[in-house]
């Protein structure tokens, strides 16, 4: 994993010790970390006692919650064991483990690939942290039903049910992130089914929705009999041969983590070519928070989406792990600068603002008018997951 080890070692030394004017690194994800952690124990309280409720959102100045069959399940109850892994409080380990157990039926969900994101930010991360067996059954029934909406003519996990009469077989590129429960599984089971299947999403992924720039399609929805892409387009997105913003970073994401998974060469190659696309994309702000679409037609008068920044932070981190120096530094720099300015009064609420949500301005789905310029669950976990990630590695070359 760290072949790059001494120099990104050096690398990292030059981040933390330059910009002097600027507050240390360090310091701007301590005080991060800490203010997550004050403001997800006043979200955990909110619902105590409201059996199966998860946050969701802040709407119009209005608290917005779900139950877990909502895709974003799992986010919160992830946010509260990434603040447990940094300051270790009995109180919020006592709500991460009651929120996740929320969680739990769906370990038996077969009509959607949500289940990825529902278990593993949830169940996965707990396992992560306190090795509890009883997570493990959780996470591997999880796994089963997951693996139910493989089809193998097609080679991919189908992402929805419904539109029937438009779609055969669509599949979303947010469903690269679901295949890292398949992968615990497979090494937890020691079934390689699950690493077969997700080779096969991956694969079929890369070669049909990906443009020659690195850019996504949304959806791609697949002929049943011939297994090949039959619609290609958009449903969050401007429009379908736009580069819809948390698209791309689930892309960058998801193919991040498969090359450490499966220390595939291509993946390692696709990850860094959409993270170079993104990087030097023209309608990238400076503060590389992207607005809601790189192709939205009013930029620079719309929305950002802090989530698809957040999601690319924390994949830029973990990329960094695998290139070498100079493009490490590359990556850092610029999640250093989406954590700076996440971290700042114009991206982080004040404590019990914000329906008790970290980080404000997310764009749901901008063309269904849903959830525009509002906190989301989503955001926040990506935050503190980089926030968390950016900070061993600023520790770790202090050893
Ligand atoms: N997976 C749905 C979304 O990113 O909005």
């Amino acid at each position: 994993m760290r072949q790059y080890g001494w120099l990104s070692c050096i690398m990292i030394f030059l981040l933390a010790s330059s910009c002097a004017s600027e507050q240390k690194l360090v310091t701007v994800i301590d005080e991060a970390l800490i203010f997550s952690e004050k403001q997800s124990l006043l979200m955990a309280e909110k619902y105590v006692g409201q059996e199966g409720v998860l946050p969701r959102s802040y709407v119009d100045g209005r608290d917005t919650y779900s139950d877990s069959r909502w895709w974003c399940s799992g986010f919160f109850p992830g946010v509260l064991w990434y603040v447990y892994e940094n300051g270790k409080s009995p109180e919020v380990l006592k709500y991460a483990k009651s929120y996740t157990q929320r969680v739990e039926r769906e370990k038996y969900t077969t009509d959607n690939h949500d289940v990825g994101f529902m278990l593993y930010c949830s169940f996965g991360n707990g396992l992560r942290l306190t090795g509890d067996e009883t997570y493990k059954e959780v996470l591997l029934t999880g796994a089963k039903s997951l693996s139910t909406r493989y089809n193998p003519n097609v080679g991919l996990i189908k992402s929805w049910d419904h539109n029937k009469h438009i779609w055969q077989y669509p599949v979303i590129i947010d469903n690269m992130m679901n295949l890292e429960l398949l992968l615990w599984a497979a090494k937890y089971s020691g079934d390689s089914a699950f690493v077969n299947m997700s080779v096969s999403h991956a694969d079929k992924t890369m070669q049909h929705h990906f443009r020659p720039d690195y850019s996504s399609y949304h959806v791609v929805s697949y002929d049943t009999i011939t297994g090949l892409p039959h619609r290609k387009q958009t449903h969050q997105g401007y429009a379908d041969e736009s580069s819809w913003s948390r698209g791309q970073s689930w892309g960058l994401y998801g193919y991040t983590y498969l090359y450490r998974e499966l220390k595939d060469k291509r993946y390692l190659d696709q990850a860094i070519n959409i993270a170079d696309f993104l990087i030097a994309h023209p309608r990238m702000p400076e503060d590389y928070i992207p607005y809601w679409d790189y192709d939205a037609p009013d930029i620079p008068d719309t929305y950002r989406d802090v989530s698809a920044a957040c999601i690319m932070a924390s994949a830029l981190i973990e990329l960094s792990d695998f290139v070498d120096a100079k493009s490490a530094r590359k990556y850092l720099n610029v999640a250093e600068k989406q954590i700076r300015t996440l971290a700042s009064p114009a991206y982080t609420a004040k404590l019990g603002e914000n329906g008790s949500f970290i980080l404000k301005h997310s764009v749901g789905a901008y063309p269904l008018n849903s959830e525009v310029d509002v906190p989301l669950t989503y955001a926040d976990y990506y935050y503190v997951e980089a926030l968390t990630r950016l900070k061993r590695k600023l520790s770790d070359n202090q050893k």
